[in-house]
């Protein structure tokens, strides 16, 4: 099960002196740095660095030694009717990352597959999508397919457990999902993609500049990352995770990232690959710019790095990207050892991951069949999100792309395409979590 990535693909490596433009250049970075010192102190920090990597040993040993078989997979039909058990629960919230089977029976997902190929090659001359030489991941985001599938009356109930796993002593947010309108992919065989490398979503700097959204954090800045608690969406629902725009940030906050199958997904077959913890993983990555490593000797032992306070570099961290990780930048999260191939999938499964989890997609795609996903994520109802589901919907009613993905989508109109249903058969619980009558 372990050594799925014994090859390492041609994923960047983040170094001082290769990014030392992009640091010098920019006066958020070393602010945001001063700013937690100030806050927390280099005696905290240094406290939770100690602690997260002496932690992560275990957690990647027992990653490694256990691989895919890590990542929990559970039938639909028992998480909507019964939820999950207390045990279950505990140990989803620990990994962050799980397959929920049949969520869209396979004969209907398998249906909703060729409908989708029929849409695309009646209107091949509109659609564009990315990468733009070999295109697998379409700019369409209201197409019948998608629309069937996100507003199945399952996947609704589905979205709601996962968002049941979060708390909010607030009382100002709710369970009840949110429909988040993204993308949809169609990766053919052997279309080698490295697109997208090790990395989290929700934002990059900003989970250090932005003050709310650090102070969910608290924890593992002031010295105890151990008590980090990973779904409190009170600490959460606030953050602005588009504090610097950027085409990979999402304004909405997605309890789960998650995608839904539309043909069958195995690893090294186009699928994903997850860091199947969350808890340590984020701490690492969010302590890691404060410290320097060891010019020379052991780079794993975590005493001998430097606390680094005037050191502009946050490895892997861009303004307008995702936060990137690898394998020289981040050496305790053991990358190539951890990183497991997501369990193989039917038509209809779905694999979740948490906002916070490190993931990349296969390089390689050595099955025989497309690798068709439907991303479709968890969304509670907090007040950010709300907001950009009701500019998502007006978007959508004209045709236009939902406003996270506005970029290089040119003047796509999707009610002119030619089998484009739109959202007027949908049903009541779907429209409502469309944002038709809030
Ligand atoms: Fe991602």
């Amino acid at each position: 099960m372990p050594g799925i990535l014994k090859t390492w693909p041609l994923w960047p490596e983040f170094t001082k002196q290769a990014d030392a433009d992009v640091y010098s250049q920019e006066p958020s970075f070393l602010r945001a740095k001063k700013e937690i010192i100030e806050q927390y102190g280099k005696d905290a920090i240094c406290q939770s660095w100690l602690k997260t990597c002496q932690a992560l040993e275990s957690v990647t040993q027992e990653l490694e030694q256990n691989g895919a078989d890590m990542i929990p997979a559970f039938e639909a039909s028992k998480v909507v009717n019964e939820g999950f058990t207390e045990s279950e629960r505990e140990r989803i919230k620990n990994i962050g990352c799980f397959i929920v089977r049949q969520v869209v029976p396979e004969d209907e997902a398998r249906h909703q597959y060729a409908k989708f190929q029929e849409y695309l090659s009646a209107n091949q001359d509109d659609v564009t999508g990315w990468p733009a030489d070999a295109p697998s991941m379409y700019r369409l985001y209201d197409s019948p397919t998608q629309i069937a599938m996100r507003t199945h009356p399952n996947h609704l109930k589905v979205q709601q457990r996962l968002n049941e796993l979060w708390h909010d002593a607030s009382g100002e947010t709710s369970p009840e999902p949110l429909l988040y309108s993204d993308g949809i992919r169609d990766r053919p065989p052997l279309q080698q993609f490295l697109g997208l490398p090790p990395h989290i979503d929700a934002g990059s700097l900003s989970r250090w500049a932005d003050k709310t959204y650090r102070n969910a954090y608290h924890h593992i800045f002031s010295g105890n990352p151990e008590l980090h608690d990973a779904y409190d969406l009170k600490a959460r629902k606030d953050a602005d995770q588009y504090l610097f725009p950027g085409v990979a940030h999402s304004r909405v906050f997605r309890a789960f990232q998650g995608w839904t199958a539309l043909t069958p997904a195995a690893p090294r077959a186009g699928s994903i690959m997850l860091f199947p913890h969350v808890r340590m993983a984020v701490a690492y990555v969010l302590l890691r710019p404060f410290f320097r490593p060891p010019e020379s000797g052991d780079v794993m032992d975590a005493s001998k790095w430097t606390f680094a306070p005037d050191e502009p570099w946050f490895p892997g961290t861009f303004l307008q990207q995702s936060q990137l990780l690898s394998r020289s930048s981040h050496p305790h999260l053991r990358l190539q050892d951890c990183l497991v191939a997501s369990p193989s999938m039917k038509p209809g499964d779905s694999v979740w991951w948490h906002s916070d989890m490190i993931h990349a997609v296969d390089t390689e795609h050595l099955g025989e069949e497309n690798a068709a996903a439907v991303f479709i994520p968890a969304c509670p109802t907090t007040p950010i999100n709300k907001e950009y589901i009701k500019t998502q919907k007006e978007a959508s009613l004209a045709g236009r792309p939902p406003p996270d993905y506005v970029f290089g989508a040119g003047n796509l109109n999707e009610t002119l395409f030619k089998g484009y249903e739109g959202l007027e058969g949908v049903s009541e619980e779907a429209k409502k979590a469309l944002g038709f009558y809030s």
